[in-house]
């Protein structure tokens, strides 16, 4: 877990504020009356179902949205009057993969000292693209067509891209997308080693067992902001159903608040009822006598492999089978 002791909010002066902020875009409004302090240490998961405006939240931080109302500062200075100088990794949705463009090209894009009138880098910025492409471990990589490589190596390129110009604020869109386990954990953990070298960072995610609930501080969004402070408040069910809009039963683990999903059953053995088709299962009533509980006589083997998986060794198996436990 990220911080693990009660998290102490930095003092002095926001690195990101927003004051009343409506924004969005030409002729639509995705924000309304947004006001958020983010202080400089903090470690900020944003989340919010699709369409609720948390990649809009940070395009307005990042002064690439439009703002009808209100005001936005990053480290002191309106954004009105200047970018902010932060690093961002867009969600990989929103990237064009037609661009005809190299890892190393994109990873040097991040270089703030680039001037497009005078468009060879300097070998101070190659360096340093090159040691963060290095801590990356994509550096192999440098020659390769960003398009071809998988999600997990796309994320650790505009990761590179971001931190190549040492930003104090890191905007991460959805960095945990679309990447297995063990690439989301290690995205996580370097996301981890940033902020504590003290780089602010404010990230999306939909993951909330996965990455949220070991967030020191989330702010969940839908339009407005609904609520915000650590998980073990916002995630909540009456928190989650006004954000989300659905019934999301919440249960401690470990000390953690974690949704627990009802199991559903999709495919050939579903009905999609969340009962599952009646069935011949006498394998699973086999199964079920290593101490699982009777959701599996529905017969979802992965519901059976997940129980088993997560047995706690004293046969009641607790511990649902969505949960995964990381350690950041
Ligand atoms: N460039 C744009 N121009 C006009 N409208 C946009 C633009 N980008 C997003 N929108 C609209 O703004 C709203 C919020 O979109 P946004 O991308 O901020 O949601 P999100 O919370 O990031 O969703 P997701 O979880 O799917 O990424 C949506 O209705 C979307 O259609
Ligand atoms: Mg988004």
């Amino acid at each position: 877990m990220l911080h693990p002791f009660p998290h102490q909010r930095g003092s002095g002066e926001p690195i990101v504020e927003l004051q009343d902020v409506t924004a969005g875009y030409d002729g639509q409004q995705v924000l309304e009356n947004v006001s958020l302090r983010v202080m400089p240490g903090d470690f900020v998961g944003l989340l919010g179902p699709s369409g609720s405006g948390k990649t809009t939240l940070l395009r307005t931080i990042l002064g690439a949205a439009r703002i009808f109302r209100g005001k936005v500062s990053v480290n002191g200075t309106n954004q009105v009057n200047k970018r902010a100088q932060a690093g961002y990794v867009p969600q990989l949705e929103t990237i064009d993969w037609n661009f005809p463009v190299n890892v190393e090209e994109v990873v040097l894009m991040g270089c703030t000292r680039h001037n497009p009138l005078f468009p060879w880098h300097r070998r101070q910025d190659r360096e340093k693209a090159h040691e963060m492409m290095e801590r990356l471990g994509i550096a192999h990589l440098l020659r390769r067509q960003i398009r071809e490589l998988s999600g997990g190596q796309q994320q650790r390129v505009f990761l590179a891209r971001a931190l190549v110009s040492n930003p104090d604020l890191l905007l991460l869109d959805e960095p945990t997308g679309g990447v297995d386990i063990k690439t989301r954990d290690e995205v996580m953990h370097l996301l981890h080693e940033l902020n504590h070298q003290g780089i602010t960072v404010v990230m999306t995610t939909h993951e909330i067992n996965a990455v949220a609930a070991h967030l020191p501080w989330l702010v969940c969004l839908n339009g407005h902001i609904l609520a915000e402070g650590p998980p073990g408040e916002v995630i909540s069910p009456e928190i989650l159903r006004q954000t989300y809009g659905a019934e999301m039963p919440v249960i401690e683990y470990q000390g953690m608040a974690l949704v627990a999903e009802s199991p559903h059953f999709f495919g050939r053995n579903g009905n999609g009822n969340g009962k599952g088709k009646e069935r011949d299962n006498g394998d699973d009533n086999a199964a079920n006598q290593d101490g699982n509980d009777d959701r599996n006589r529905d017969g979802n083997q992965y519901d059976r492999q997940s129980n088993s998986d997560n047995d706690n060794g004293n046969g009641n198996n607790p511990v649902p089978a969505q949960i995964t436990q990381a350690n950041y």
